[in-house]
């Protein structure tokens, strides 16, 4: 049973609180066997939605029978275990349904400490209900201090389990950083792929780099950031960066948890903030909600261009348009069929171009460590041997890395452009 409930100064109407609900229902392979809405002037205390809906709502479980009530608002740990006893079914909030999606969801190691952590975070503050039926003294010498019931066991292992994971987590951050600082200190540019959840970032990554990234047509597919090399005709190494969806009103604990995640969204050259371009109602919404989110994090200046996908189903051709009214440049394309792909590709290739130069050696001979100096730092385009033992080779090098290419070739040999 989906209940959504508005309140003053609700930032989407009520009927999109409602979809939106049920599409995270759906995430979590969720049956819906009905729907309540309430407009409320203020939240009540002991119940959130107050005792006339809350009978109804009652009255709504016990004809479908249904087990679970998904209330799409954060409610404080009182108000869900009211709930529960007057429904007599279990009931998750918005917080808690998120984590259960980001749970099934997490694939890399970072990700699921991140979100175990969230999880207990949120458990904690809920361990006073449900387990008074163990709160019971257990015999067994050795297992337990004495006295001890099921409710402080459970917060001592709680409490040990939550500083074990932060301390795990606190080394794979650290290891995430290295990572990106020797990024910085090889400048090579991060590109960050970034946008409303199930807008098609990961199906955009695995085209662009053409590798397999779990992709499905649920929400939050993407929990941890992953990493490729985007190779482009013209245009210095770069990588390419998926990161976590973004989605209204993400939970606190988890904006925390997903932190380093995030920052690899602030230190990226370029952002390709991609849009479901066939939502037309919503489009511009999830544009906004978006960049609010980036604003929030620190990546509101960074130079972006929007990706309008999904054009399959919206029924448009391929094509690249300057922004509206001075906004970011837009490529039209739809990343699962590959069509326009080559002006995102062309789009992402002009913003990185003035930092290549395109270089034609030809030496009387080839010299070993000015060979491999050149194969490290340039991209070999062409290379050919003389009979007499003289080298051609024609290759694009980043005019900063020119410069430390320079001593080799001045020691004895023209260079020819
Ligand atoms: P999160 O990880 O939840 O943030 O999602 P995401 O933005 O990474 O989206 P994902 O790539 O998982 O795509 C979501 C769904 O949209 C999948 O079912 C894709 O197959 C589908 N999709 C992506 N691009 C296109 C497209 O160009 N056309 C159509 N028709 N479907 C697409």
């Amino acid at each position: 049973m989906v209940v959504a409930v508005e309140l003053p100064g609700a930032d989407i109407p009520l009927e999109d609180d409602l979809a939106e609900a049920l599409e995270l229902t759906r995430a979590t392979g969720g049956q819906v066997v009905g729907t309540l809405t309430c407009r409320r002037g203020q939240v009540d205390p002991a119940l959130f939605i107050g005792s006339g809906k809350a009978a109804e709502l009652a009255e709504l479980v016990a004809a479908t029978q249904a087990d679970l009530v998904i209330l799409n608002q954060a409610l404080s740990p009182s108000q869900e275990r009211n709930l529960e006893r007057l429904l007599k079914c279990q009931v998750l909030d918005r917080i808690g349904l998120i984590l259960d999606i980001f749970a099934r969801r997490a694939r890399s190691h970072e990700g699921k400490l991140q979100v175990e952590l969230a999880q207990l975070r949120h458990l904690s503050t809920r361990l006073v209900r449900g387990w008074t039926h163990l709160e019971r003294q257990k015999g067994g010498i050795g297992l337990r201090g004495p006295g001890e019931s099921q409710l402080e066991t459970d917060r001592r292992l709680l409490r040990v389990r939550l500083r074990q994971l932060e301390a795990r987590l606190a080394r794979v951050v650290g290891q995430r950083q290295n990572s990106r600082r020797q990024r910085e200190r090889s400048d090579t540019p991060t590109v960050a792929l970034v946008g409303y959840t199930n807008s098609g970032k990961s199906t955009l990554f695995n085209a662009l780099t053409a590798s397999e990234v779990f992709a499905a047509d649920l929400l939050f597919a993407t929990l941890d950031s992953t990493l490729r090399r985007l190779e482009l005709p013209d245009c210095p190494s770069l990588v390419l960066v998926d990161t976590v969806g973004f989605v209204r009103r993400l939970p606190h604990d988890l904006v925390a948890a997903f932190r380093s995640t995030l920052e690899e969204v602030r230190s990226a050259s370029l952002l390709l903030h991609v849009v479901d371009s066939s939502r037309d109602d919503q489009r511009q919404l999830m544009l906004e909600q978006v960049n609010t989110v980036l604003h929030d994090i620190g990546a509101g200046d960074i130079p972006q261009i929007e990706v309008m996908n999904k054009i399959d189903l919206a029924g448009r051709e391929p094509a690249r348009s300057r922004g509206e009214a001075g906004g970011p440049e837009r490529v039209w394309l739809s990343a699962r069929s590959g069509a326009g792909l080559h002006l995102l590709r062309a789009a992402i290739g002009e913003r990185f171009a003035d930092a290549l130069t395109h270089q034609h050696l030809r030496l009387p001979s080839c010299d070993g460590r000015l060979r491999a100096q050149v194969f490290s730092l340039g991209q070999v385009r062409h290379e050919q041997f003389d009979a007499d033992g003289g080298w051609q080779v024609a290759f694009d090098i980043r005019r900063q890395d020119l410069g430390r290419l320079a001593p080799l070739l001045t020691a004895a040999r023209p260079v020819e452009q």
